[in-house]
């Protein structure tokens, strides 16, 4: 049976990541920790610890007092929150990856950590963006996920820490807002379609991106997790990706459904050069051949999920 900390579980991903988890493995097997004491509320099913990721000893108390054998570390200062204060998103991705590794290390567990899109630079290819290529990026937030990448597989070859990781596009969710990303506007869109039945857009038209919507993110999680390692070629980090789509793209599925939606472009100049250096879609098929990578969602079936469980939050007065 696995014990598992979840550290970052307030986040986007780590908000769903737990009752995920938590129903695979059983409530108390899996810990919540996460540095925002609101967060207590809201992991009532299991065990929730407050921490903050760079306290190396109350993170190693935590994995000593649950026996934990396994670490998903989901805590990160995304994309563009990480270009207003460059030293602070190394302090606390590099920080919390340290001391997940270190901890894993000395209390033999496996860890989880995603890398992102954003570990990809200008000079890599832009489109079917191999999974080995040049890694040149130009964002402090991709400098830490190259860097995360290369402490994984350092740790796996030098100490036999069990370390793996994806490599993920923008995540779209209903659960808890993403912020700060360059992404986002995929997930925010949603929201000005339903309440404002309009959308000013950061990205301009025509920027490509990868996508996934939230459910296949969590299998990804489980499945590279549970893949036999004898079939891992690769370990830190593999591309994953489920869609790729431009603004104007999302904006007419959601019009389809809602036909008096409008959006209108005011364009980000940081966000902008972010997506900009980032690929077009990614070639995920190490993912497919290795670990039997799969992904169900696209954006016509996405965009029906979201709408629904959007709609029924704001109906339901649960959103204003
Ligand atoms: N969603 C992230 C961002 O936009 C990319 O991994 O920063």
């Amino acid at each position: 049976m696995k014990n598992i900390l979840v550290v970052g579980a307030g986040g986007q991903i780590g908000s769903e990541l737990v009752p995920h988890l938590q129903k695979i493995y059983g409530n108390s097997n899996v810990v919540a920790a996460d540095i925002n004491t609101k967060c207590a509320d809201v992991f009532k099913d299991g065990p929730f610890e407050l921490l903050d990721a760079l306290d190396a000893q109350k993170f190693a108390d935590i994995v000593k007092k649950y026996k934990i054998d396994t670490i998903y570390n989901m805590v990160a200062l995304l994309s563009a929150t990480g270009e207003k204060n460059p030293q602070l998103a190394w302090k606390i991705n590099m920080g919390a990856l340290m001391n997940s590794l270190e901890i894993a290390r000395e209390f033999n567990c496996a860890v989880f950590t995603p890398s992102s899109i954003g570990a990809f630079g200008p000079n890599s290819p832009k489109d079917n963006t191999p999974q080995d290529t040049i890694m040149r990026p130009t964002t402090i937030y991709g400098i830490c996920k190259v860097t995360g990448e290369m402490l994984g597989d350092y740790y796996f070859q030098k100490y036999g820490v069990d370390t793996r990781s994806v490599r993920f596009p923008g995540i779209i969710s209903n659960v808890t807002l993403p912020g700060g990303g360059t992404t986002d506007y995929a997930v925010e869109i949603y929201y000005g379609a339903i309440q404002q039945k309009h959308y000013v857009c950061p990205l301009p038209e025509g920027t490509y991106l990868d996508m996934m919507y939230m459910p296949d993110a969590l299998d990804a999680c489980v499945q590279l997790m549970e893949a036999d390692p004898s079939k891992l070629k690769h370990r830190n980090s593999f591309n994953v990706t489920a869609m790729s789509f431009e603004p104007s793209q999302i904006y007419a599925a959601i019009k389809k459904r809602i036909p008096d939606f409008t959006m209108e472009y005011d364009v980000d100049p940081v966000k902008k050069a972010i997506a900009d250096s980032w690929p077009n879609y990614m070639d995920d098929s190490c993912a497919r051949e290795e670990w039997g990578w799969n992904p169900k969602w696209n954006l016509e079936t996405m965009t029906d999920d979201m709408l629904k469980v959007i709609g029924e939050k704001y109906k339901a007065g649960l959103l204003k």
